[in-house]
C-alpha cells in the first residue's frame, strides 16, 4: 500500500548537504512522508544540483534576472506549480524571500539555520556566535515568515563550542546536526499536515 505523501520541493544555494540529507532520508525510509519532486537553486554553479541529478530528482536553476525579484519569484512560482509541489524546504537558500511570496506560501516554507533562533540570524550564524563567546550553538528549523531566520520554532539541536574552535570546527559539529535534524522536522511536519488534512476530509 503506498501512503499519502506531501510533494516536497528543495531550495538551494551552494553545497546542499542538507538537501543530500533531505533526499536520502526520503529514499531509504519508506514511511518518510514528503516525496522531493524537485530541487531549484539560484545560482547555476550549486554543487547540490549535480547531487540532486545523480539522486534522480528533478532540478532547476534560476539565476537572478535583471528584471527583479518579482519577476524571479513568479519563474519559481511556474516552476512549483508544475510540479505541484505543496512545501517548500529551504536547505542553505541564500535568498530572502518576498512578504508576497512568504505569504503565497503561508506555513508551508520551512528553514533550516546555523544557530540556536533567535540568536544569531542573518549571515555568518557561526561566526556570529564565535565573536559573542557563546558557550553553546546549534541549529533550529523553523516555519519561514515574512521577517528572516523568526518564524515559529520546529525544532532546535544544541551542540558546545570547544575552546579554540575555529569557524570551520564550528560549523562542521552543527552541520552534523543539521543532517540529523531537519529531515526529522520536516517529516514530523508532513505527517501533521497529512493527518489534519484526512481530518479536514473527514469532518
Ligand atoms: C547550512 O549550515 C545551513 O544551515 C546554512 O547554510 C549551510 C548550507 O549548507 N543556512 C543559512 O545560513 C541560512 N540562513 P548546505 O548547502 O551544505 O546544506
Amino acid at each position: 500500500m503506498t501512503s499519502a505523501r506531501v510533494r516536497g520541493a528543495i531550495l538551494i544555494s551552494g553545497r546542499g548537504s542538507n538537501m543530500a540529507a533531505l533526499l536520502q532520508h526520503a529514499k531509504l525510509d519508506d514511511s518518510f512522508p514528503v516525496q522531493f519532486a524537485l530541487v531549484v537553486s539560484d545560482k547555476i554553479e550549486a554543487a547540490g544540483l549535480g547531487t540532486a541529478t545523480s539522486a534522480g530528482v528533478k532540478t532547476a536553476a534560476l539565476k537572478s534576472c535583471r528584471e527583479g525579484r518579482s519577476v524571479w519569484e513568479a519563474e519559481l512560482q511556474s516552476i512549483l506549480e508544475d510540479e505541484d509541489i505543496d512545501l517548500i524546504c529551504l536547505a542553505g537558500f541564500m535568498r530572502l524571500l518576498s512578504a508576497d511570496f512568504v505569504a503565497a506560501w503561508e506555513g508551508r516554507i520551512l528553514n533550516i539555520h546555523p544557530s540556536l533562533l533567535p540568536d544569531y540570524p542573518g549571515l555568518d550564524a557561526q561566526a556570529q556566535a564565535l565573536d559573542d563567546g557563546a558557550a553553546e550553538a546549534g541549529c533550529t528549523v523553523h516555519i519561514v515568515t515574512a521577517e528572516m531566520d523568526a518564524g515559529p520554532v520546529l525544532g532546535q539541536s544544541r551542540v558546545p563550542v570547544q575552546p579554540g574552535d575555529s569557524v570551520d570546527e564550528l560549523s562542521a559539529r552543527i552541520l552534523a546536526e543539521e543532517h540529523r535534524l531537519y529531515p526529522q522536522c520536516v517529516a514530523q511536519y508532513a505527517r501533521e499536515t497529512l493527518a489534519s488534512k484526512e481530518q479536514a476530509h473527514a469532518g
